[in-house]
């Protein structure tokens, strides 16, 4: 048990945010609204170093940001755009991807959240080889903002609730379903350790792509994605610190994941090292279950994961998980109403459902990643359907490419 106390104190106590890892904390709020993004020399291919960013300025693009999801640039082309938790935001728009973290900044001993302005971010053509860096800064633009709404009669769409639709779907699936055994077979990969590192989304992650991966070729493939690589090379989360599945899997697409071998588990933060000619693999269509951060519930959930496999979700630990050995895991019944921003500190992996035959209570078979022989052998159950601890709030899917 001691060994367990240590994984909550780095991966859950110590830390700020956690795998919520950079200091900001910008929620929709604070980030709707106009844009300029100030952009540098396009034409350069991942390896662009966009630390630090300021100059050469040669393009300016104006963006207006509607919830949840919904991006307009001052040309009028409609995209998209993702928050992602409090940390920063993707816009996807005329071809071209954006994301950058929310700028934060120290003073004194605290850092405080400068939300009108992101940190210098990445840019790239939906190809990915066409790379440029930017940083964005909210202005005041009514006029632009009303030129837009007259062409478009822009209607915001609303958060999605359980859908007829998809409520109808969800009931005809399965009452149980678990990748671990489907029709005698596991698709599931084996339970790691993540140790004293706040590498949870790298594992919940990697555990995604490696499942995803047997699902689609009926178990023939077999690998073990290198969750260090993740800690030293990914530039869109924060090594042992912290970071989100939706950005590692964004890290997947970019720039691709190697195998365990390639770099093997150290727990510790270092330089990106990982041999160039080490095989990458890819993944594709990261997004929120729900599209949006705010759209998710549990009946999307639960079709999307029996139709494509397990996927990336987080919660909140608090003290009492802990002590968890066993059972269906409750903290709190949290209020049913829809509430954008959801306090999360733990990404895991989501592998099943079902209920107790006695007491009909449903629940989650999630994969923890804090060795086997914490919990029901490394999975935990946790009840489902009120959104316990956030755990409906915030999945995350992505496809790998074989
Ligand atoms: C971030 O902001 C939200 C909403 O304003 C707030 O509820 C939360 O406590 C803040 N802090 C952290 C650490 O998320
Ligand atoms: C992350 O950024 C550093 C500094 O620009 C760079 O050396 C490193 O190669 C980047 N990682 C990847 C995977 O591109
Ligand atoms: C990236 O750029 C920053 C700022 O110019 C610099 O400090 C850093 O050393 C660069 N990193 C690499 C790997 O070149
Ligand atoms: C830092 O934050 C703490 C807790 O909110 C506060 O007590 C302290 O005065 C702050 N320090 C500075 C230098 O602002
Ligand atoms: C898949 O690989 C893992 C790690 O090498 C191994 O433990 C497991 O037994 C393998 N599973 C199958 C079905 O081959």
């Amino acid at each position: 048990m001691a060994s367990i106390t240590k994984y909550f104190l780095i991966c859950v106590f110590i830390l700020p945010l956690v795998y919520g890892d950079t200091p900001g904390n910008c929620t929709y709020d604070s980030i709707l609204g106009s844009w300029e993004f100030s952009i540098g020399e396009t034409g350069h291919d991942n390896s662009v170093n966009c630390t630090g960013f300021t100059a050469p300025v040669l393009q300016k693009l104006t963006i207006e940001l509607y919830f949840p999801d919904v991006a307009f640039d001052n040309y009028g082309n409609k995209g998209v755009w993702i928050l992602v938790y409090n940390q920063g935001f993707e816009v996807v728009l005329n071809n071209r991807k954006y994301f950058a973290f929310s700028k934060y900044v120290k003073s004194g001993e605290n850092y405080t959240s400068v939300c009108s302005e992101t940190l210098p971010g990445w840019s790239h053509n939906i190809d990915g080889n066409d790379w440029a860096c930017y940083y964005g800064k909210k202005i005041n633009t009514k006029d632009r903002l009303q030129t837009v709404q007259v062409k478009y009669t822009f209607q915001p769409p609303k958060p999605a609730p359980i859908t007829s639709q998809s409520a109808q779907i969800a009931a005809n699936l399965p009452a149980e379903f678990d990748w671990r055994n489907v029709g005698g077979v596991n698709y599931v990969t084996p339970v790691r350790n993540q140790a004293s590192c706040g590498s949870c989304f790298a594992f919940a992650s990697a555990g995604m792509y490696e499942s995803r991966l047997k699902v689609m070729t009926a178990n023939e493939v077999n690998i073990t994605i290198s969750p260090q690589d993740v800690v030293q090379c990914c530039n869109y989360s924060q090594g042992c610190s912290g970071g989100f599945p939706y950005l590692v899997s964004k890290y997947s697409e970019d720039f691709g994941f190697v195998e365990e071998t390639c770099l093997p588990y150290t727990a510790q933060d270092g330089p990106c090292v990982s041999e160039i000619k080490c095989k990458r693999h890819y993944g594709t269509k990261y997004r929120y279950v729900g599209d949006f951060y705010g759209g998710c519930n549990e009946a999307l959930m639960k079709i999307e994961l029996v139709k494509n496999g397990p996927m990336a979700v987080a919660f909140m630990v608090y003290d009492d998980f802990m002590s968890y050995q066993g059972g269906i895991y409750h903290h709190t019944g949290l209020q049913d109403k829809f509430n954008p921003f959801e306090i999360t500190n733990h990404a895991v992996l989501l592998v099943g459902y079902g209920y107790d035959h006695d007491t009909k209570e449903k629940f989650w078979i999630v994969k923890n990643s804090w060795g086997t022989g914490w919990g029901e052998e490394g999975y935990f159950r946790i009840r489902r359907g009120n959104d316990e601890c956030s755990i409906e709030s915030i999945a995350v899917e992505s496809t790998p490419i074989l």
